[in-house]
């Protein structure tokens, strides 16, 4: 299998309920390891370019709100398969169907406050590495 980079982000209800430590774990006992982490404040326009192709979605306000609504710890992970093993965590974006043992259903509040973004494809991945991170923030 192939070691792939992928994009995390703990979002603002996590960071709210103190899980960042709790989600860490649960991402490191998969096997993957955080090998660039910050705590920000986004700003609206970066959320807004994040969540482009989100954009005519009839959330895509809310969704922007949430994000800037408090501090977000952006991650890059890295493992074999990073990309779908991360998914597979994560669990899906409703938290009332995730599966029992994923990210959010153990932790996540609504479909909107969900915990946790991964990204879905390498190319999505490599771009929002790239917009959070340069080179030597990520020690791998
Ligand atoms: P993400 O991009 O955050 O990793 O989540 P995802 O792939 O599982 O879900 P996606 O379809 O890409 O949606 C992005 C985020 O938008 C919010 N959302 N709200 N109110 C709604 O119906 C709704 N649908 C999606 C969620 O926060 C979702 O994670
Ligand atoms: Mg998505």
């Amino acid at each position: 299998m192939a070691v792939e980079r992928t994009f995390s982000i703990l979002k603002p209800d996590a960071t709210a309920r103190n899980l960042t430590g709790a989600v860490n774990a649960m991402i490191e006992k998969a096997g993957l390891r955080i090998i660039a982490q910050k705590r920000i404040r986004m700003s609206r326009a970066e959320a807004e370019k994040f969540y482009a192709v989100h954009r005519e979605r009839p959330f895509f306000g809310e969704l922007v709100s949430f994000m800037i609504s408090g501090p977000v710890v952006v991650q890059v992970l890295e493992g074999d398969n990073a990309i779908a093993k991360y998914r597979d965590l994560m669990g899906a974006t409703d938290p009332a169907k995730a599966a029992d043992g994923t990210i959010r259903k153990a932790h996540a509040n609504s479909v909107g406050e969900n915990s946790v973004h991964g990204s879905d494809a390498a190319e999505t991945a490599a771009k929002e590495i790239a917009q959070f991170f340069s080179g030597n923030e990520i020690v791998g």
